[in-house]
């Protein structure tokens, strides 16, 4: 099985595909997880990009494009796959229906602004394994921490109002139409989560991908 998870920033595409990875034991591939890695580490385009993470820009098609296919080329095509913010502009979705990558599914996790902007206010995040946490409606063990690793979470810094905006404005000028190439090509299910908790959403998604 193979699925694209589409929606706007904090919609709760890592969380969704976190617990799919843990009941099915899919790859996830998430490009934002991959570009925060790359600025942790200090290679050569974490430092090129770091700024424009920061701010909530977009990293040019070409360098996601590369890091994509190098990405897809060590997969296994045999395991299921979640794509995670990826395609994020119509470029990267020609890109990838001339790749011939074979989608069962794309979901569109659809959720109110009002409501995704308090998530990401209080969104806290292990960098080093992506998990994912929020102040109120998902909290850690222990306020700070990583249940886990017991390691340290960051405030993400385009989790800050201004970026926050940006992203957004972003989403619907070079995402939002992103659908359109997606569902003359794919199965595309739109799925209204507004005010429905991380279960109930992963009920629908779920339900939506037949599983
Ligand atoms: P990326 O990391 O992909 O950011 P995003 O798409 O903005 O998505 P988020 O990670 O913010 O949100 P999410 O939908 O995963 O929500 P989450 O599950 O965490 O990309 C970051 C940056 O990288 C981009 O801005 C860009 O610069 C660059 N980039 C990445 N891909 C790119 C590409 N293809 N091309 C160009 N540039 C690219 O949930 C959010 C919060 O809500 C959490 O706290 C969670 O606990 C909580 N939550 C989740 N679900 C629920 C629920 N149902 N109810 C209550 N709270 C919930």
């Amino acid at each position: 099985m193979k699925i694209i998870l589409f929606g706007a920033p904090g919609a709760g595409k890592g969380t969704q595909s976190k617990l799919l990875v843990d009941r099915f034991g899919w790859s996830h591939v998430s490009t934002g997880d991959m570009l925060r890695e790359a600025v942790t580490n200090k290679t050569e385009v974490g430092l090129k990009i770091e700024k424009m993470l920061g701010l909530g820009q977009l990293v040019s098609d070409d360098l996601i494009i590369d890091i994509l296919k190098e990405k897809l080329s060590k997969f296994d095509p045999n395991q299921g796959l979640i794509l995670d913010g990826f395609p994020r502009t119509v470029n990267q979705a020609e890109m990838l229906i001339k790749e011939h990558l074979e989608v069962n599914h794309v979901v569109y996790l659809k959720v109110n602004e009002k409501e995704v902007c308090q998530r990401l206010s209080g969104r806290r995040v292990h960098l080093p394994s992506g998990r994912v946490y929020h102040v109120d409606y998902n909290p850690p063990l222990k306020a700070g921490f990583d249940d886990v690793t017991g390691e340290p979470l960051i405030h993400r810094k385009d989790d800050y109002p201004e970026q926050i905006k940006l992203r957004f404005d972003l989403f619907y000028q070079e995402t939002m139409p992103v659908l359109d190439v997606l569902s003359k090509e794919y199965v595309v299910h739109t799925l209204n989560i507004s005010n429905e908790d991380v279960q109930s959403v992963f009920k629908k998604v779920l339900n939506a991908l037949d599983l």
